[in-house]
């Protein structure tokens, strides 16, 4: 895999600072565009917007069938829609997006309320807290388990395993990634035997849905295929709102001002964190391989070659979004950001996403006067970007 006879414009393996990714960003995306790293076998980088966008959104150039992240995953199956190009992808798309229909958020509004100001009590009494490992490490497992209708017990299973996963993957740890994912696929199939012997109602539960979900020719989905999709979902909206937490707590700690203004001025959080997404974008890119050779700002891509769409550095480009790098309030074309992706696999779980960022960001302004940093920041790394752990002081309302 990989061309070995490049060589590579940058080091992916090189030591992160929180703020250091996107300097780096900026310069190749102004000297090399598609650039080459030569980390985990080999792959190419689309760094500026209008690569990434259009090759998200064109699933029949750029499959995610054989690689969906950078580095790659140790393979344990199959699992849609993530791995799946349309149309296989499209009934299991057709199955989830009901269950974040406005409604849907609706009803979840107040538990979601409720687990934030659950989560944020204690760091707001002791008057500090690591935003990140206290609190953002908790609260989507929460939610999701929520939206999931999990049990407690399979609940603290995922809390458990899902953070074990997440590890392992951070770390490249083949052996772990596949031990802890073959846990969550037994979460799984507990889940789905669970349904079946208890249906809950199909408009309100993931699982249930899948299960009454049919192909395109009237067939049920193949029973290993439901169990991979609920294995995919399980993790796969659970460590970007941890990150982004972490993130914008650091950008409104470092923003004394700003902080003061979202606080006085509550209705403007939802405009903020469409900023906060696109400048913090926590899923630094996903993967595709091209399905037929191409060329690309004069590099030549060969078919099987990983291409990471670096989601982060689109989102800064200057050429999309003016003073990329800067955090602005209005800006006009905010809504073409990329944090969420693009095309048939943008993230169907948008919807929760923003409400549990909004709501977090909500309840952290509201019960404090003010915070500030309060200990050194630790990055997270690939496939994410941002913080894993932000010490905080906090003064309460
Ligand atoms: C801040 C929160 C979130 C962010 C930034 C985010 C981001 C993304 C991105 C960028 C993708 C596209 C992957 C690609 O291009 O290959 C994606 C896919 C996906 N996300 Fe999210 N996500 C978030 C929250 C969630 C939540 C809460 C859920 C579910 C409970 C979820 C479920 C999914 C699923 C199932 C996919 C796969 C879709 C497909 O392949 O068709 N996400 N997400």
């Amino acid at each position: 895999m990989g061309e070995p006879r490049l060589r590579p414009d940058f080091d992916a393996l090189a030591p992160e600072t929180f703020d250091s990714p996107y300097p780096l960003y900026r310069e190749l995306r102004a000297r090399c565009p598609v650039a080459r790293s030569d980390a985990w076998g080999g792959f190419w980088a689309f760094m500026r917007y209008e690569d990434v966008s259009q090759a998200a959104a064109d699933a029949k150039r750029f499959t995610t069938t054989v690689q969906n992240v950078v580095p790659k995953v140790a393979f344990t199956g199959r699992r849609p829609p993530l791995h799946f190009d349309p149309p296989e992808h499209t009934p299991y798309r057709r199955a989830l997006n009901p269950l974040f229909s406005s409604e849907r958020m609706q009803s979840l509004e107040e538990p979601i309320l409720a687990i934030s100001q659950r989560l944020l009590a204690p760091l707001i009494a002791q008057g500090r807290g690591d935003i990140c490992l206290d609190f953002s490490t908790h609260l989507p497992i929460q939610v999701f388990a929520l939206w999931m209708n999990l049990e407690d017990r399979d609940a603290a299973a995922l809390a458990t395993v899902g953070r074990a996963f997440n590890v392992a993957v951070q770390a490249n740890l083949d052996e772990q990634v596949k031990a802890t994912s073959l846990q969550l696929y037994a979460l799984a199939r507990e889940v789905l035997a669970r349904r079946r012997a208890e249906p809950l109602d199909p408009t309100l539960d993931p699982t249930c849905a899948l299960l009454a979900a049919r192909d395109d020719q009237g067939r049920p989905l193949p029973e290993d295929l439901l169990i991979g999709c609920i294995r995919q979902v399980l993790v796969v909206g659970i460590i970007a709102p941890t990150v982004l937490i972490g993130s914008i707590a650091i950008h409104l700690a470092r923003d004394q001002a700003l902080q003061q203004r979202l606080r006085a001025e509550p209705h403007l959080i939802p405009t903020a964190l469409e900023e906060f997404l696109r400048l913090y974008t926590p899923y630094r890119g996903f993967a595709r391989t091209a399905t037929a050779p191409m060329v690309c700002h004069g590099r030549d891509i060969r078919p099987r070659e990983p291409i990471a769409l670096v989601y982060a550095s689109a989102n800064r480009d200057e050429a999309q979004f003016a003073g990329g790098d800067c955090f602005q309030l209005d800006r006009p074309n905010i809504a073409q950001h990329l944090a969420f992706g693009r095309g048939a696999h943008r993230c169907p779980g948008a919807p929760l996403g923003r409400l549990q960022l909004r709501l977090a960001l909500e309840v952290l302004l509201r019960d404090t006067r003010r915070f500030h940093l309060a200990g050194p920041i630790v990055p997270t790394r690939c496939p994410e970007i941002g913080a894993r752990s932000v010490p905080l002081s906090l003064e309460p309302a």
